[in-house]
């Protein structure tokens, strides 16, 4: 299978798994780890004029009466009838932004990056540049990007390598959740670095008895991801 088709697989398969998943958006809004990432990102995002969120899922998880106008890029166009009236919904990927889409005073990804996902390691790290590179696009001068993530340790990353080509074959075949490869905190800081941001600060929020992987409720203890914020301005 050519690269073109592999992708195309992979963004059917984010389109339908979160789109069909009102489970997902139920647990989003229950499960404690992101009651926590709520807060902390409502306080962030209060106040702000135009905001992008990228690979919103329906979700938009903080309080977005409290910003002026939000876009909401993903996929497919998700949980369309029952949105405020401040959000607009446009389709289309991070990896290729819609040139419409310009002038933000802030992008928000929440649970994005690692679903970014090529048919190697390689391209796992080429879309976390791109990512940025086109994110780099949208935003006013002086604008600012703020990412949620579930990053890994460095020994988990490794073994994440190894598994990854084979891994990703069978849950694509035999999963309706698409295949996910998940960076450490250092990884997603270079990249941001080199590719034309400034970090500001990040830290990691505080997680509760549960969060989700694979889309399911998963009890906290039982992985070694931590839910990193980070936030970046344009150089
Ligand atoms: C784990 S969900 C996160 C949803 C929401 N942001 C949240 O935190 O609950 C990942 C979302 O990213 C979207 N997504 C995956 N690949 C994408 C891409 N290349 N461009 C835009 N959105 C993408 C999926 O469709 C899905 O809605």
């Amino acid at each position: 299978m050519n690269k073109e088709n592999q992708s195309e697989k992979i963004s059917k398969k984010n389109a339908k798994f979160f789109n069909d998943n009102l489970n997902y958006r139920e647990n989003v809004n229950t499960i404690d780890t992101y009651e926590n990432i709520r807060k902390e990102v409502s306080d962030i995002l209060t106040g702000t004029d135009k905001l992008l969120d990228i690979g919103h899922g329906g979700v938009f998880d903080y309080s977005t009466n409290e910003v002026n106008k939000i876009v909401g890029l993903d996929l497919e166009f998700m949980n369309n009838n029952s949105l405020p009236e401040n959000i607009r919904l446009v389709k289309g990927s991070v990896l290729k932004i819609p040139s419409q889409l310009v002038s933000f005073d802030k992008v928000f990804i929440n649970m994005l990056l690692h679903h970014l996902c090529g048919k190697n390691v390689r391209e796992n790290y080429e879309n976390l540049d791109k990512c940025f590179v086109e994110i780099k696009k949208t935003l006013k001068k002086g604008g600012e990007i703020i990412i949620v993530e579930s990053c890994v340790p460095f020994w988990f990353n490794i073994f994440e390598k190894v598994v990854y080509k084979i891994a990703y074959q069978v849950i694509l075949k035999f999963f309706n959740h698409p295949p996910v490869f998940q960076f450490t905190i250092n990884q997603i800081k270079n990249s941001l670095i080199k590719n034309g941001f400034k970090l500001e600060k990040y830290n990691i929020i505080k997680q509760g008895k549960y969060i989700l992987q694979f889309g399911y409720k998963f009890p906290t203890f039982l992985t070694p991801v931590k839910t990193v914020i980070f936030r970046a301005k344009l150089n």
